[in-house]
């Protein structure tokens, strides 16, 4: 099977917009693949899967952190910005990754994390270690306790994990983290934290580093006032770009100074923006004058609905012709619950649980997922997204139809998410489980002891079972990825009239056509060739069902 698919050799050219529609494959790094069986995933794991990648596809992988970190929350606690973890390999090992990738013809975005550093990076041992009022302090955010000592947080906030968001450190002082303990947030308004991330920038890029993905961009400039306000105030002020903590309008100040370094190399450097803003506010952080693109989440929190998929796609490519940019978009992530998963969940409709995190705490997971339709309904979702104009963002094992892993035991567990709330949130450790490569070797062919445990239905996911099935999902990526590569064209979409509410259906400009039935019932196929389908047709386009026709 694979040999029928095997791709042309690809060469990356100095296109500097070659992000503008890039299938970008996220890799989790320890969870992917384990070179040295130490039961962590590593680069020259990532190294030896290049062939994969390509046979995928690809047009770039993004490599979550892989600096040193205690992983207190799964690397997005950086010790050290301009290393490897010593686990994951050296930097050598990733000068290697990225020539295999770049000699694939992949391009290679690396997430970057300014927003806090961890607890043991360097400066912030300083910090620790240096008095109140000290240069090193004021690289973070800290503050004198209220009360007699300063036993009291300075205020009452809660952090994104659960818990309180400031920390005492021992002297009346607490500092802020707006995530796990372990993450101080930095003080972006000082001109010595943002020359390093500029160094950072730099240090990436000369090693031929394409892109960066910027992790909680929404989240750098703050402006504290004094007295700090109250966790209620804060929440009743508007998010208007004057927030004290969020989406400030000053935070684009310091990516136009990111873009200097960008537009220094050739080709520039690209970023694209994790910012959980209003829509209205998205367009800012994908301005070319800033980091260039930003990801949208709205299709990864709409239903599996016609009606809602044709309102957020129509937004969203007129928000990119508001900011120059392309859209992006995305299903799944290691942030939330795979959607074949969510797909196959009873619907919530609209609300505080669109991510199907619900399904997960109410901890009978078995009896409310349809796994078969979840996945159905996935394919068809994905085949339309890879149709779209703009970018596709795809996490590591949806190419498996990989459903979320809801069993894992609590002494496995790792999210600071779970701890910090006390379990009444399991966190985000079902869609960060492993690869399943092959049906043997050590975890399933990842290499070494599984950290989080892979459940025993993994083994039919696993890419040789797959490799091996025509009508396997990592065929039908790899199929829909190459068709893509050759279908490409410009980024305009035209609706075209179904005549049925559960039926959407667009056309690019060279005719290339996608119709999914969000529906039940089968419906009449339209004409045209059929390129593909995320199902067999039967002569009729079945329920959850999308298929690509030229017409
Ligand atoms: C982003 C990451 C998430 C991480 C958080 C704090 O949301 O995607 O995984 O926990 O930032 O860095």
């Amino acid at each position: 099977m694979s040999d029928a698919l095997t791709l042309p050799a690809r060469t990356l050219t100095n296109d500097a917009s070659w992000w503008r529609q890039a299938v970008v494959y996220q890799v989790y790094p320890r969870a992917f693949a384990d070179s040295d069986g130490d039961g962590v995933g590593d680069l020259p794991g990532i190294t030896s899967r290049v062939p994969y990648l390509r046979e995928l596809g690809v047009d770039a992988v993004w490599l979550s952190p892989f600096y040193p970190s205690a992983l207190a929350d799964g690397g997005y606690d950086v010790d050290d910005y301009r290393d490897v973890d010593p686990r994951l390999g050296t930097l050598a090992d990733f000068d290697e990754m990225v020539a295999a990738l770049h000699a694939a013809g992949i391009r290679i975005v690396v997430d970057i994390v300014p927003n806090h550093t961890s607890d043991r990076h360097a400066w912030f041992r300083e910090a620790l270690a240096s008095p109140r009022g000290s240069a090193a302090r004021a690289r973070y955010v800290f503050r004198d306790g209220r009360g007699p000592d300063g036993a009291e947080p300075p205020a009452d906030w809660e952090s994104v994990f659960g818990g309180p968001a400031w920390e005492p450190v021992g002297d009346g002082q607490w500092y802020l983290h707006h995530f796990a303990p372990e993450q101080p947030d930095l003080n972006w308004s000082n001109p010595e934290v943002r020359e390093d991330f500029l160094t950072t920038l730099r240090f990436w890029s000369d090693r031929g580093v394409d892109g960066f993905r910027v992790d909680v961009a929404h989240g750098l400039a703050k402006d504290l006032p004094d007295p700090l306000p109250s966790a209620a105030e804060l929440e009743a002020m508007p998010k208007d770009g004057t927030h004290p903590l969020w989406d400030r309008d000053d935070v684009h100040e310091i990516y136009a100074e990111w873009r200097e370094v960008f537009d220094s190399y050739d080709p520039p450097r690209t970023a694209v923006a994790e910012a959980w803003v209003a829509a209205d506010r998205r367009a800012r952080y994908a301005s070319p004058a800033g980091l260039g693109q930003a990801f949208n989440f709205d299709l990864l929190e709409a239903d599996f609905d016609a009606r809602q998929f044709r309102d957020v796609i129509t937004f969203n490519l007129g928000l990119a012709d508001v900011s120059g940019s392309s859209t992006t978009w995305v299903f799944s992530n290691h942030d939330v619950v795979r959607h074949a998963t969510r797909y196959g969940l009873p619907p919530r409709g609209a609300g505080t649980e669109k991510h199907g995190k619900q399904w997960l705490l109410d901890g009978g997971p078995e009896d409310q997922l349809d796994r078969e339709l979840g996945l159905r309904r996935a394919r068809a979702a994905t085949l339309l997204q890879l149709a779209l104009p703009g970018s596709s963002y795809i996490y590591q094992g949806e190419e498996l139809g990989l459903h979320e892993v809801a069993d894992i035991p609590d002494d496995a567990r790792q999210d600071p998410t779970y701890f910090r709330s006390a379990g009444a949130e399991v966190g985000r450790d079902g869609c960060r489980v492993p690869l399943p490569w092959d049906t043997d070797g050590a975890s399933l062919g990842f290499g070494g002891p599984a950290q989080l445990p892979q459940p025993a239905w993994f083994r039919r996911h696993a890419v040789s079972v797959q490799e091996a099935d025509a009508g396997s999902t990592l065929n039908l990526y790899r199929r829909a990825l190459r068709l893509r590569a050759e279908l490409q064209c410009d980024e305009a979409l035209e609706w075209l009239e179904a005549g049925d509410p559960d039926v959407l259906a667009f056309r690019r400009p060279n005719g290339w056509t996608s119709v999914t039935n969000f529906g039940e019932a089968p419906v009449e196929l339209p004409a045209g060739e059929v390129l593909l389908a995320s199902a067999p047709l039967d002569g009729k386009l079945p329920g959850a069902t999308t298929v690509w026709l030229r017409g």
